[in-house]
């Protein structure tokens, strides 16, 4: 079994009611090659999920390590799924800047989003200055062992690697660079998980229509996790349908 495509769209704290217009259009380029999920801003999860654009699954940006209790403002993971969310993006390197988020925490919250039935794409990637020091790889597998936990397999885990310093910037690592961090990435998997093979590896920094199909023709990207241009379906349809061709 080949790892599945994902063009996964990351909102971030973008978008309102009336940007769920935008979900006819990108369902209508959906064609079954890859699969689609959008996480937007959760209070848009249960109108996204309730829309039913057919083809458009629905995930969280974040949930809690707990199933329930005094966490002011945060959300378990069972009640995203109760909204109507399939997925659930953790350890996303601004939850880990803004929110002090350790490689535990995300681990932590994996664990509690597969209790609940959620996939979780579990994001790594290096800052500049890791790279810089020529710490990326071992940053990277840093990162996948600590935050993936053991109860991880290719149906219910995604591995997204996003160099922070690609994110939102404009800036894309050379061909080379994503092909080195995924060929490691794949070998740790492989060598930790029975079915680390099938486990669907994401690039995400900067995918935009222009750059799409070349980072998707590169070994082991299995799709995107795309931020910026997610927003829009004139951006992510091409996206789409670039990976759905790939
Ligand atoms: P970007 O964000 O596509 O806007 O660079 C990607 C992400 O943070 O998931």
């Amino acid at each position: 079994m080949v790892p599945r495509k994902i063009a996964a769209g990351n909102w971030k704290m973008n978008g309102d009611l009336a940007a769920l217009s935008q979900l006819d259009q990108m369902a209508g380029s959906i064609d079954g090659g890859c699969d689609v999920v959008i996480c937007p801003p959760a209070l848009l999860i249960h109108p996204m999920a309730s829309k039913a654009a057919p083809g458009i699954h629905v995930g969280g940006q974040d949930c809690h390590a707990k199933t329930s209790g005094a966490h002011t403002g945060d959300l378990a993971a069972a009640q995203l799924h109760d909204a109507g969310a399939t997925h659930v993006i953790l350890g996303h390197s601004e939850r880990r800047a803004d929110h002090a988020e350790t490689d535990a925490d995300v681990s932590a919250k994996a664990i509690a989003a597969h209790q609940a039935e959620l996939i979780t794409i579990i994001c790594v990637g290096e800052t500049e200055d890791q790279r810089d020091s020529g710490d990326t790889l071992q940053v990277i597998s840093g990162q996948l062992a600590g935050s993936v936990p053991d109860c991880a397999t290719a149906a219910n885990t995604v591995i997204a690697y996003e160099p922070v310093w690609a994110i939102g910037t404009g800036r894309t690592p050379t061909d080379d660079q994503i092909a080195e961090v995924h060929a490691r990435l794949r070998a740790d998997l492989s060598d930790r998980f029975d079915d680390g093979a099938q486990m669907s590896l994401l690039y995400g920094g900067s995918v935009k229509p222009a750059n799409a199909t070349q980072i998707f023709a590169l070994p082991h990207v299995n799709g995107a996790l795309v931020g910026g241009a997610s927003l829009k379906a004139a951006d992510f349809t091409p996206i789409i349908q670039a990976l759905s061709k790939a």
